[in-house]
């Protein structure tokens, strides 16, 4: 499988956001929010980086068919934390249209977050359907269709080390 993005560069890259995290929420106590399964990867080794105390939770939303978005997001598990009065980050693998990340967004919204930060590994910018603010990015990637670190085609090639592009992408 062709790389995209190097081990060694996600790594350097993860650590990077990690310390920037440390800075911005310096003093405060936020709830990291990873959604599943794309994310876990990236935010397990994210976690390390990030040296503030923090409380992490998880929801899992079903929104691709194989390599096509449906268009309908849903939350097939939610967060066991009340976010009420709290800083939150929201970690997700990739944003690709943004109708994923702003269902949750609009979701988490409803319930009173002090704040509502959007972390993301790679963004694909140029597919963008709805415009979503994001606060960290590790990567911006072309429009093409990429495994691995957690991400999947049809839940497969999550456990590769490095960001691959998919043949025939
Ligand atoms: P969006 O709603 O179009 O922004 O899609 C976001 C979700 O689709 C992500 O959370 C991923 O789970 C999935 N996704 C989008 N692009 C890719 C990709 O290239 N590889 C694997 N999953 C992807
Ligand atoms: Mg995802």
């Amino acid at each position: 499988m062709k790389q995209l993005v190097r081990e060694e560069d996600i790594l350097k890259k993860v650590e990077e956001i990690g310390k920037k995290i440390n800075t911005d929420y310096k003093e405060k106590n936020p709830i990291v929010i990873g959604v599943l399964k794309g994310a876990f990867v990236f935010l397990a080794d994210l976690l390390r980086e990030i040296e503030i105390p923090i409380e992490v939770d998880f929801l899992s939303i079903s929104s691709y068919n194989g390599k096509e978005s449906s268009g309908v997001v849903r939350i097939t598990h939610d967060l066991s934390l009340n976010i009420k009065d709290r800083d939150v980050i929201l970690v997700e693998d990739i944003i690709d249209t943004g109708r994923t990340v702003n269902y949750i967004i609009e979701n988490l919204k409803t319930r009173k977050p002090k704040s509502l930060a959007v972390c993301t590994l790679l963004n694909k910018e140029e597919n963008r359907i709805i415009n979503v603010q994001l606060s960290y990015i590790g990567f911006t990637i072309p429009g093409v269709f990429v495994v691995g670190y957690g991400l999947d085609y049809s839940n497969k090639y999550r456990n590769l080390r490095y960001i691959g592009v998919l043949n025939g992408s």
